[in-house]
């Protein structure tokens, strides 16, 4: 049993307020990966927070820098790397961000999702109750080709626990003898 050992590196996907960055902070301290998010490698890329973004190049100058984004850490190596909720539903960024890595997809009920949305002005696409239900039943069948499903509902360390059993790691990850 030599070579090819499997990548460590993690891709959370899935709808605004899944927790994909807060369980993904939890994911990377304890496997002792980085911890990488996306809206950050765009802000960081483009100088620009994502709410200026989106007002001064609308959602596509968004998407195009959030591709662009995905591609640098393409080749980053491992870590855990959370996305934001309409990153996936891009087919050209979700293959850059399928390579080389293990895809899941927090997923909770539409309204446990909305509920935890702040209400600051900071998720462009956070508009009217019926516009983002179309929004997440149209990223659904995106959602669902990542590798693994984890129910998001929960508190953050329960979900990063799920997370780390439906990838079938344990911590001994961190010495890279997970067995996958
Ligand atoms: C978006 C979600 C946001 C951010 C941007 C667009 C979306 O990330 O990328 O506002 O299209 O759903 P979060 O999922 O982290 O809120």
């Amino acid at each position: 049993m030599s070579g090819t050992r499997a990548p460590r590196r993690i891709v959370l996907v899935g709808f605004m307020g899944a927790g994909k960055t807060t369980v993904g902070r939890l994911l990377a301290a304890r496997l002792g990966l980085r911890f990488v998010d996306l809206d950050d490698e765009v802000e960081a890329r483009t100088g620009r927070r994502v709410a200026e973004l989106f007002a001064e190049r609308g959602e596509d100058g968004f998407r195009a820098a959030e591709r662009e984004a995905a591609a640098a850490l393409a080749t980053a190596g491992d870590c855990v790397l959370a996305t934001g909720g309409g990153a996936w539903a891009q087919p050209a960024t979700r293959a850059l961000l399928a390579r080389d890595a293990a895809s899941v997809w927090l997923d909770a009920e539409f309204d446990t999702l909305l509920a935890r949305l702040p209400d600051d002005g900071s998720r462009p696409l956070a508009s009217t109750r019926a516009t983002m239900r179309a929004l997440f039943a149209q990223r659904l069948p995106a959602y669902a080709l990542a590798q693994r499903r984890v129910n998001a509902a929960g508190p953050p360390e329960a979900v990063a626990r799920e997370v780390l059993e439906a990838l079938g790691w344990t911590l001994d990850a961190q010495r890279g003898t997970e067995g996958r």
